[in-house]
């Protein structure tokens, strides 16, 4: 067993501080996001506060304080923010992009914030550079942030209800402009980008001004758009907005165990894709201010899973999923010092939910799981892990390809406080693993794990409580932590040192 599969947990090796921002989710109007996944009505007979389904924001609250983006997605480049504020029954009814609904505007800025409180997350809102004008998005700012008094736009959001500033610091300056979000060369985004943050006010919140990075890894558009940032005035950038969806193999809840691999090995490109990104910022941003924010990741299936027609994109999370997002989540946190964000798509109803709802129905996805066992890393300080254990091979794309078997992250928090998260990928076996802390000693063990003999588990609404985490006491033989992992899982340690 000496030579056998090890981890060394550098215990004296700090990456950065793990932000739970990166913990973060995504919301746009798009199929049963916002109108039944978020927002069910003040009449409705579903339970809410406000409008707001309850048993949402109560799951929120237990995966912790995170951001929340909005409107969009390719929506937000449609958006205008005055459709959404005011009396209800005046508000326009629009075409929806892409859920091609109408778009009532029952949920706009004040919903969405007065969500946000309930939840105690934080707002990042998303501006329309695709249609909008930097004039709109500068007074949506305004709107936002401006204290009572001090304007008439200030004045306006009092009257609709909210005396008190919104605080948003987090602002988006576009989506995907090399997309829906306008086709933009990103050297014509980039001139776009200048006007639009010329002048953004701050009345007491910097705002933290996030740019739209690139399709995936596309390396040509994050060096071209950086190039013409750095030839003459250089806008205020703090994030950089790469999107990375893994896709599929298979099918949602169909796969065989070389797909199965191959998703994972898909899901991991999100490690080539921080570290290239980060190489091209540090060619204009040596001293990298500029940090990167993934404000749209996962899994995203075909057709076929949903749970109501009219949820567009709507998809059933298995235990693969999970996985998914556990290796992405640890890869994350092992880039603590460049990830300052990161939001999942999406919340509820959507691609890579953590919760589907229809109607009065209501489910916490595998994923959700995923988040709340990871709250744990939630402000620890990421040290460095080092895995030795064979790896997998599998077939893909005509040829064999090769995997990890087991990924995770750690994490210090206090003086004694230890969390270890290990994704285990062999689909049938499981594998005893020596856990050596170099610098340390662990007192006492404690394991919680999710994980299932069926590869496809799932929680639905008549049986929602399959795939849930278990924890339990890990034995330790003299100091040395030597747990097995179940095959297909996600678990976390939690270690107290000596
Ligand atoms: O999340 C769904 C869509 O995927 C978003 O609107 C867009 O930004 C991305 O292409």
């Amino acid at each position: 067993a000496a030579d056998g599969p090890s981890i060394n947990v550098l215990l004296d090796e700090p990456i950065g501080v793990i932000r739970p921002e990166i913990y973060s989710q995504f919301t746009e109007h798009i199929g049963g996001v916002i109108y039944d996944g978020i927002w069910v009505g003040p009449d409705s007979k579903v339970e809410n506060i406000g409008g707001i389904r309850k048993k949402l924001i109560d799951h929120i609250q237990r995966i912790g304080n995170v951001v929340i983006r909005w409107p969009g997605g390719c929506f937000a480049d449609s958006y205008h923010w005055r459709d959404g504020i005011g009396p209800v029954a005046k508000r326009p009814r629009r075409f929806g992009r892409w859920s091609e609904a109408t778009e009532p505007n029952t949920f706009g800025t004040h919903e969405f914030i007065r969500f946000c409180r309930l939840t105690k997350t934080e707002p990042y809102l998303a501006a329309n550079v695709g249609a909008g004008s930097p004039e709109e998005f500068q007074h949506w700012v305004e709107y936002c942030n401006a204290p009572a008094g001090a304007t008439s736009l200030a004045d306006e959001r009092v009257a609709n209800g909210d005396k008190d500033p919104f605080g948003v610091r987090y602002w988006g300056v576009g989506n995907e402009s090399w997309g829906c979000g306008g086709k933009f060369t990103p050297e014509d985004y980039c001139r776009e980008y200048r006007r639009f943050t010329e002048w953004v006010p701050e009345y007491g919140v910097k705002p933290y001004l996030i740019a739209a990075g690139p399709n995936s890894n596309d390396l040509d558009w994050t060096r071209r758009f950086f190039a013409k940032w750095a030839d003459g005035a250089r806008a205020p950038i703090q994030g950089w907005a790469p999107h990375y969806y893994c896709g599929t193999t298979g099918h949602a809840l169909e796969f065989n165990h070389d797909q199965w691999y191959e998703m994972f090995h898909k899901a991991n490109q999100m490690e080539t894709l921080i570290r290239e990104q980060w190489g091209v910022l540090g060619q204009f941003d040596p001293e990298h201010k500029i940090k990167l924010i993934i404000d749209e990741w996962g899994a995203w299936h075909p057709k076929g899973t949903e749970i109501n027609a009219r949820h567009l994109f709507e998809q059933m999370g298995c235990l693969r999923d999970a996985l998914v997002a556990a290796l992405t989540l640890d890869t994350f946190n092992r880039h603590a010092d460049k990830v300052d964000m990161a939001n999942v798509a999406q919340l509820i109803n959507n691609i890579h939910s953590l919760f589907l709802a229809d109607g009065d129905q209501f489910v916490a996805t595998p994923n959700f799981y995923v988040f709340e066992m990871y709250k744990a890393h939630h402000n620890g300080k990421a040290v460095r892990i080092d895995v030795q254990t064979p790896e997998a091979t599998f077939r893909a794309e005509g040829k064999e390809q090769h995997l990890f078997r087991v990924a995770g992250s750690a994490s210090r928090s206090g003086d004694r406080g230890l969390t270890l998260t290990l994704v285990h990928t062999h689909p049938t076996e499981p594998v005893e693993i020596a856990v050596n802390l170099k610098g340390g000693k662990a007192a006492s063990v404690r394991q919680t794990v999710l994980s299932h003999e069926q590869l496809n588990a799932h929680n639905t609404f008549a049986e929602p409580l399959t795939l849930v985490p278990r924890t339990t006491e890990t034995k330790l033989t003299g100091g040395v932590i030597r747990p097995t992992l179940a095959p297909a899982s996600v678990t976390r340690f939690d270690v107290t040192l000596e």
